[in-house]
């Protein structure tokens, strides 16, 4: 079982899109174990965004995560890094596959709508920025026996 972190942009939240995409989440059968709205601060970004700070794009991305609340969440599920990457789509709404959500919501590059960590080392470290362990809240479904067959996970 993995963790991931993913971050329902100040976009998604301004459109009214919250509800619609955190639905693909529940019909996947991905399963949240915590969620926060949070207006992240230009430090937060900065640490979050790190491997981007030196980059030319990096003071419109800062601005655009900074303008408005967003929710932030930690999913669990098998493989769950992997399969939230592929859900998003490529990281431009232009390019990402018609199916995926940023090909079905999104026509930018910056504002793609959802962010989610692109490997299980990087969900360790957005989720320590964001969440202390007291507030994720591991859980079982009652379903998971219709979720997955024994053995699988
Ligand atoms: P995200 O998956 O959150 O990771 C880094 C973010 O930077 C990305 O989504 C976009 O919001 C943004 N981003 C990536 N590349 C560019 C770019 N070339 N121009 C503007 N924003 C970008």
């Amino acid at each position: 079982m993995e963790r991931t972190f993913v971050m329902f942009k100040p976009d998604c939240v301004q459109r009214g899109l919250l509800g619609r995409i955190l639905s693909r989440f529940d019909d996947k059968g991905l399963r949240p174990v915590a969620m926060k709205m949070i207006r992240v601060s230009p430090a937060m970004a900065k640490q979050h965004y790190a491997e981007h700070v030196s980059k030319p794009f990096y003071p419109g991305l800062e601005e655009f995560i900074t303008a408005s609340p967003v929710l932030a969440c930690v999913f669990e599920g098998p493989e769950v890094v992997r399969v939230v990457r592929e859900m998003l789509g490529a990281t431009s709404g232009l390019k990402a596959a018609a199916g995926t959500i940023r090909g079905d919501f999104s026509s930018s590059r910056q504002m793609n709508l959802v962010h989610a960590s692109d490997s299980p080392e990087s969900a360790a470290r957005e989720i320590g920025i964001y969440f202390t362990p007291a507030e994720i809240h591991a859980w079982e479904p009652s379903l998971s026996c219709w979720l997955q067959a024994p053995g699988e996970a």
